[in-house]
């Protein structure tokens, strides 16, 4: 009795240390507790023995059952949590799980509307369906003017609930009258969004891709503060100083109407990435604001993808839309 005892006390101890998985631990529980365990048939055998065997054996026996079944438990909850399920694992390595990361328009995006917040500009936002009216007629476009051309239009079907036509918004711009109509001045905003354009698409054009207009209306605000304001803008975008100039052009809602170019580093190329201007003061009135009072401003409407092609060394706007992951994964 005594070597039997001996000798399964010694070797279940270490077997179930060593127990690797519940499976294992299972088997050496099995093994000596089970219905034909080591531990239980000695037990078993207690009956065979003299009175003073019975005294003798009987209770360190039963102690020892009690400690097994104790350091097995406690093996157990170190498998923990591990259940009834024994096709899984918790001591297996995992597996890495993979994360998204913002698309690099979304964060060009952010950071654009960051330095505007940070010169005091509001984020407005409005609708990607747009009624001619907001698109172009109260922004000095009328129906048949020549410059409806500068923006090739997605019609819709449908009209609107007071009849008007409707359209994909071409540019941000309508965002202008909306914010007008709904505010009294002085204010600043920025109006980021998603703007539809019925083109043919090539390395520089898109037909969708994303704007952030501003609009700045006050008592004395002129054409200097538009330049300031977006000299400002670009150094802290770029973070370092850029060729760029401003060019006079034509938009139907401003005058007088500028574009900024920015210099390609090393090379002696332009490129356009903002259109801006005085606002019209027939956008002013379609807007609902009293010139009387002596109101002006001026607005900018940039392209947030040509942005971030200057800005990341980016040649082709249709990376942006290609969902290839080993572009996106790159900011
Ligand atoms: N809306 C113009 C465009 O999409 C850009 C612009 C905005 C120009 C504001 C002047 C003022 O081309």
């Amino acid at each position: 009795m005594r070597k039997e005892f001996e000798e399964i006390k010694k070797d279940s101890i270490k077997k179930i240390e060593k127990a690797k998985d519940r499976e294992e631990l299972e088997k050496s529980k099995v093994f000596y507790l089970g219905r034909k365990g080591k531990l239980t048939l000695l037990l078993k055998s207690l009956k065979d023995l003299a009175v003073e065997g019975k005294k003798e054996w009987g209770p360190k026996l039963n102690q020892f059952k009690k400690e097994l079944g104790e350091i097995i438990k406690e093996k157990e909850n170190n498998f923990s949590l591990v259940l009834k399920d024994k096709r899984r694992d918790l001591t297996m390595p995992g597996k890495k799980i993979k994360r998204g990361s913002l698309h690099p328009l979304t964060i060009v995006e952010e950071k654009i509307l960051e330095i505007f917040k940070s010169m005091n500009f509001s984020v407005v936002l409005g609708p990607e369906v747009e009624s001619e009216f907001y698109n172009f007629d109260a922004l000095n476009i009328p129906e048949y003017h020549p410059a409806r051309e500068m923006w090739d239009t997605f019609w819709l079907k449908d009209k609107d609930k007071e009849d008007r036509k409707l359209l994909m918004r071409t540019h941000t711009s309508p965002v202008q009258i909306r914010f007008m109509e709904q505010n009294k001045p002085p204010f600043q905003i920025v109006v980021p969004g998603r703007v539809f354009r019925y083109e043919a698409t090539d390395a520089s054009h898109e037909t969708n891709f994303y704007q952030v207009e501003g609009l700045m209306v006050g008592k004395d605000i002129s054409l200097a503060n538009l330049k300031f304001v977006i000299e400002e803008f670009l150094n802290k975008f770029f973070g370092k100083k850029l060729d760029f100039r401003f060019r006079p052009s034509y938009f139907p809602f401003v005058e007088p109407g500028i574009e900024v170019d920015i210099k390609l580093p090393g090379k002696d190329k332009w490129l356009e990435v903002m259109g801006a201007g005085m606002v019209h003061p027939k956008v002013l009135k379609m807007g609902g604001i009293s010139l009387t009072e002596g109101w002006q401003g001026f607005a900018f409407g940039m392209g947030v993808e040509r942005l971030t092609m200057l800005k990341y060394n980016i040649p082709d706007i249709r990376l942006f839309y290609s969902g290839d992951l080993r572009f996106i994964k790159q900011f």
